[in-house]
């Protein structure tokens, strides 16, 4: 019988010692470990996945020709919380169960979202006068994985803290001692910062747009550490032309930015690259369960984070 093969395909690589720590769980487990990191064509992708059992990624794209390329393939794990990369019915139509590994890289996330609220808050760093964070009101938008680490450092600031999620009850955000509110719009109108946490899906795509935007106090600051696929580049091009108190800090830039960086340059930070989940830490949280998850499915069955049905 051939040895089980499980690649490791990253665009963007892991920290070394979170690939030591897969190889390790890889290999005790009696499987093969096959690496291809920094690639530069999806078909590189493609070819790779072609004589493999399972696949690790990030936010890699696992479409469709991927998952049909796969002939052996039979899980593909997203080792972090968002799977809007991966073609889930190309996987459930293939018999591949997808998974994430929900959690493992939320703090690095939420660190993410207090550093770039911090530049905003210090005009990036320019030597001007800023403001601070204490006694400001954040409105955290989803109260999950994320939104719970951003809730207990923005405890450490002094803020005010909000949060909205329709899938969390009241009950469990108070116990947190986190003041929860019942709409997005009373959330956006009572907060100057927002800090984002919605997953990208056919609901939430463009959903943050101007007239939810435009709700938001004196001095708003909106700070993305989700996906640039929730805002509607077109509202938020019209928030900053309109609000000169309006600053949007966000990982990884909009389509947007040209234009941005053209009429209203000092008021946005990106980061160059996703890099909310871009810490040792969370690379190694992320990768040994990502490894984990696949040992225990193929040896046990265990389907405990699958996404697709
Ligand atoms: C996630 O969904 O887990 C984060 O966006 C991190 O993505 P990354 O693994 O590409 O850094």
């Amino acid at each position: 019988m051939n040895m089980t093969k499980v690649l490791v395909a990253t665009d963007k690589p892991f920290a070394k010692v979170a690939v030591d720590g897969i190889r390790k769980i890889i290999e005790n487990a009696g499987f093969e470990l096959v690496l291809l990191e920094k690639y530069t064509s999806q078909s590189d992708f493609k070819n790779a996945v072609t004589d493999v059992d399972a696949v690790i990624i990030r936010s890699d794209i696992a479409d469709k020709e991927v998952i049909e390329s796969g002939k052996n393939l039979k899980i593909i794990v997203r080792a972090g919380a968002g799977y809007d990369n991966i073609d889930l019915a190309a996987c459930t139509d293939k018999g591949v169960v997808a998974m994430n590994t929900p959690g493992q890289n939320s703090n690095a996330v939420a660190e993410l979202a207090f550093g770039m609220m911090l530049m905003a808050a210090r005009n990036s760093f320019d030597g001007s006068s800023g403001t601070e964070l204490r006694g400001k009101k954040i409105g955290i938008h989803a109260y999950g994985n994320v939104g719970k680490y951003v809730a207990e450092i923005a405890k450490g600031f002094g803020m005010d803290i909000y949060a909205y999620d329709p899938f969390v009850s009241n009950e469990a955000i108070e116990k947190d001692g986190i003041k929860p509110l019942n709409s997005v719009e009373e959330l956006y109108s009572t907060c100057q910062y927002i800090s984002l946490h919605i997953p990208a899906n056919e609901k939430t795509k463009k959903s943050i747009n101007f007239e939810l935007l435009s709700k938001m106090p004196k001095n708003a600051c909106l700070v993305n550490t989700a996906r640039k696929e929730v805002i509607n580049e077109e509202g938020l091009l019209k928030i900053f032309a309109e609000r000169t108190d309006f600053k949007y800090v966000s990982d990884i830039e909009p389509a947007c930015k040209a234009e941005l960086a053209e009429k209203f340059a000092g008021r946005y930070f990106f980061t160059p690259k996703k890099m909310g989940a871009q810490t040792s830490e969370a690379n190694v949280n992320a990768g040994l369960a990502a490894a984990s998850q696949i040992v225990d499915f193929i040896k046990n069955g265990n389907k405990t984070y699958q996404v697709n049905k």
